[in-house]
């Protein structure tokens, strides 16, 4: 019994992952507060960050997939067929409230940031990265900042490709 339990919370000790659902999600009435003046920025459309390069392109997904401090794709799934992972999917992540993903129960510390009106952008995905547990202390996601900026803005620009939602969706 005990060692069943253990195995149980096990991903929740290493990862910060609950073993089970309980959907926390906002409705359209909560969203369009959180969203207010945002709502019409559409990040994704914004093509500085989208290159044509396809070593340009290899060198975004090799940050994203193999960063050694943790590799985001272990634990995220990214696109929209992806299979749920541990952690909430960053599907259409950019100009999408905090705490928000209806596949995951977030930390208190993740929903206080939403409610306190963080909007994930491409400075503040850049500034969460640079340091996840100062920059949201007591989140779950446990990460060693990344201190190069080169490599947040790999990754930050993998998300803009890679994490564009489906028109209507
Ligand atoms: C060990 C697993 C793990 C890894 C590796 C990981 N994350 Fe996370 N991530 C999480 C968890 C768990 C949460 C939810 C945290 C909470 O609820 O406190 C999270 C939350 C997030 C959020 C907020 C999502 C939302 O809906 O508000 C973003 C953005 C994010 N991670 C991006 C990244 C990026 C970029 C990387 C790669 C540098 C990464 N994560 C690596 C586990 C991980």
């Amino acid at each position: 019994m005990v060692i069943i339990g253990i195995a149980f919370y096990l991903p929740f000790l290493i990862f910060g992952a609950f073993p089970y659902n309980t959907k926390i999600n906002s409705n359209s009435d909560e969203m369009g507060q959180l969203l207010e003046g945002f709502e019409s920025v559409d990040f994704y459309a914004m093509s500085e960050y989208l290159t044509e390069s396809p070593e340009e392109i290899q060198r975004e997904i090799h940050a994203f997939e193999t960063w050694e401090g943790g590799k985001c794709r272990f634990c995220h799934a990214v696109k929209k067929e992806d299979r749920d992972r541990m952690a909430p999917t960053l599907y259409g992540i950019f100009g999408r409230p905090a705490g928000v993903g209806n596949n995951y129960t977030y930390s208190d510390a993740l929903i206080n940031m939403k409610t306190n009106g963080l909007i994930w952008t491409p400075e503040t995905l850049d500034a969460f990265i640079l340091n996840p547990s100062e920059y949201i202390p007591g989140n779950r996601m446990r990460v060693q900042g990344i201190e190069d900026p080169e490599t947040r803005k790999l990754i930050v620009n993998y998300l803009m490709r890679e994490s564009k939602p489906i028109k209507g969706e």
